[in-house]
C-alpha cells in the first residue's frame, strides 16, 4: 500500500521537474526559429532589392559623369564623356543604345569602357532608367 501512495506523489515531482527543461527548451527552438527567419528576411531582401541605380550609378558612373550625370568631373571632361542631361542627346537616342553603350562601352568622341563584367542586365535597364531622368 505505501508504493500505492508514494506513486502519484512520485509522478507530480517528476513533472514539476520537467517544467523547467521544458521551458528552456522550447526558449533554445523560439530563438533558433527566430535566427533562422531574420537570417532568411536578409537573404531574400539581399536578393530582392539587389544594388539599386543609384547606388550602382556613383559606384561605377560618377566618377566620370559626375552626381549630376553632366560630365563635368576631371575624368570626365578628359576623357570628353557624355554630358547624360544634355535634351537633344536624350532625345535622339534609344534605350537600346543606351544599354548597348553602358554594357559594352562606346568608343566614339571619347572612350567609355563597357560594364558586362560589373552589371546585369536588370541592373543596366535600372541605370538607363534612372539616365532618362538627367534629362534637363
Ligand atoms: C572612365 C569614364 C567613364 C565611366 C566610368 C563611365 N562612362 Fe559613360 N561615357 C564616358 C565617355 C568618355 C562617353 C562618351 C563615349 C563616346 O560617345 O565616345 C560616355 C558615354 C556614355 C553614354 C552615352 C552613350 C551613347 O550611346 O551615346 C551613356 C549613356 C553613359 N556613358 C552611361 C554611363 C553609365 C551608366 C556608366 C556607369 C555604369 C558610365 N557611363 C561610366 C565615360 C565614362
Amino acid at each position: 500500500m505505501n508504493s500505492s501512495a508514494d506513486e502519484p506523489l512520485h509522478g507530480m515531482m517528476l513533472s514539476r521537474q520537467m517544467k523547467p527543461k521544458f521551458v528552456s527548451t522550447s526558449l533554445v527552438l523560439i530563438t533558433a526559429v527566430g535566427i533562422s527567419i531574420v537570417s532568411l528576411q536578409a537573404k531574400v531582401i539581399g536578393t530582392q532589392k539587389g544594388r539599386t541605380a543609384a547606388q550602382l550609378y556613383s559606384r561605377y558612373c560618377s566618377s566620370c559623369h559626375g552626381r549630376d550625370g553632366r560630365s563635368q568631373t576631371s575624368k570626365g571632361k578628359y576623357g570628353h564623356a557624355r554630358d547624360l542631361t544634355d535634351a537633344k542627346w536624350q532625345d535622339d537616342v534609344s534605350d537600346e543604345r543606351i544599354y548597348n553603350s553602358i554594357m559594352h562601352g562606346r568608343n566614339g568622341g571619347g572612350n567609355m569602357p563597357g560594364f558586362a563584367n560589373k552589371l546585369k542586365e536588370k541592373e543596366a535597364n535600372a541605370l538607363v532608367e534612372m539616365i532618362r531622368g538627367l534629362r534637363r
